[in-house]
């Protein structure tokens, strides 16, 4: 008789990831394409796996979203996920670094139709980001993906531009079990450990943090609410 290991291969885990998102996150031409442009166009495989782009797509679609704040496009993938899931009237705003990745990004936004919904804002999100609370923006979610290193000051932009009841959400929290190390001196980790010490400490937010293993690797998210 065998007997199931405690951790699963990382080769089971792609297979599951992959039997699961046939299923419950199939692709269509629009989020395939926009794969296959991003690999074409050079962009790194750095997207949200299709699974976890469902997620984001079902949060935002539970709290009844309408105004989406996105840092870190890359190709616009995790962007279409999540702007699908906007009523008529709603918006998205997404913040890219790179002119090339917002390129690629602005056109497979608009193959998905989504151009009107959709605005890409390039630039270090530093940068845009006092630009959007100057405007007044308010948005009912945040998705942070982007220089993980800066993750601490974009949580606090996204408590600025969000109100009780918002989301925010940090792609990346484990990096394969590098988050635990707190004596590093790696930027993502740092930076990560800082967000995540601040959703702990902050009054106003409500948070948990879930590692998962799939066709990405060993990573995960935070969840943040925010409460008052
Ligand atoms: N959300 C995307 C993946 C984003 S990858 C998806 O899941 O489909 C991270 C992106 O953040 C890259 O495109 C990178 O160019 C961008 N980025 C890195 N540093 C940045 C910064 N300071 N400001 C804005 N974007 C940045
Ligand atoms: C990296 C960035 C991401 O947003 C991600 O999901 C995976 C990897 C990176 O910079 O290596
Ligand atoms: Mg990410």
């Amino acid at each position: 008789m065998t007997t199931q290991p405690a951790h699963p291969e990382p080769e089971s885990a792609a297979a599951v990831d992959a039997y699961l998102a046939d299923l419950l996150a199939p692709a269509d031409e629009a989020l395939a394409g926009a794969l296959a442009d991003s690999e074409a166009a050079g962009l790194p495989g750095i997207n949200v796996s299709a699974t976890n782009g469902k997620l984001l797509h079902l949060i935002a679609r539970v709290q009844g979203a309408r105004r989406i704040l996105e840092i870190g496009t890359l190709g616009g993938y995790s962007t279409i996920w999540l702007a699908r899931a906007l009523p008529a009237d709603g918006t998205l705003i997404t913040l890219e670094h790179s002119d090339r990745h917002a390129e690629v990004a602005r056109a497979n936004i608009a193959r998905a139709g989504l151009d009107k919904v959709v605005e890409v804002r390039v630039g270090a999100a530093l940068d845009s980001l006092p630009g959007l609370a100057s405007e007044g923006r308010d948005f009912d979610l945040v998705f942070i993906d982007a220089d993980k290193v800066n993750n601490p000051h974009y949580l606090e932009w996204a408590l600025r531009m969000t109100h009780p009841g918002s989301v925010i959400v940090v792609d990346n929290v484990v990096r394969g079990g590098r988050v635990t190390n707190a004596g590093s001196t790696e930027g993502d980790v740092v930076g990560t450990r800082a967000a995540l010490q601040f959703l702990a400490d902050h009054p106003r937010l409500e948070a948990t943090a879930i590692q998962t293993v799939g066709a990405k690797g060993h990573d995960g998210f935070a969840l943040a609410y925010v409460s008052s």
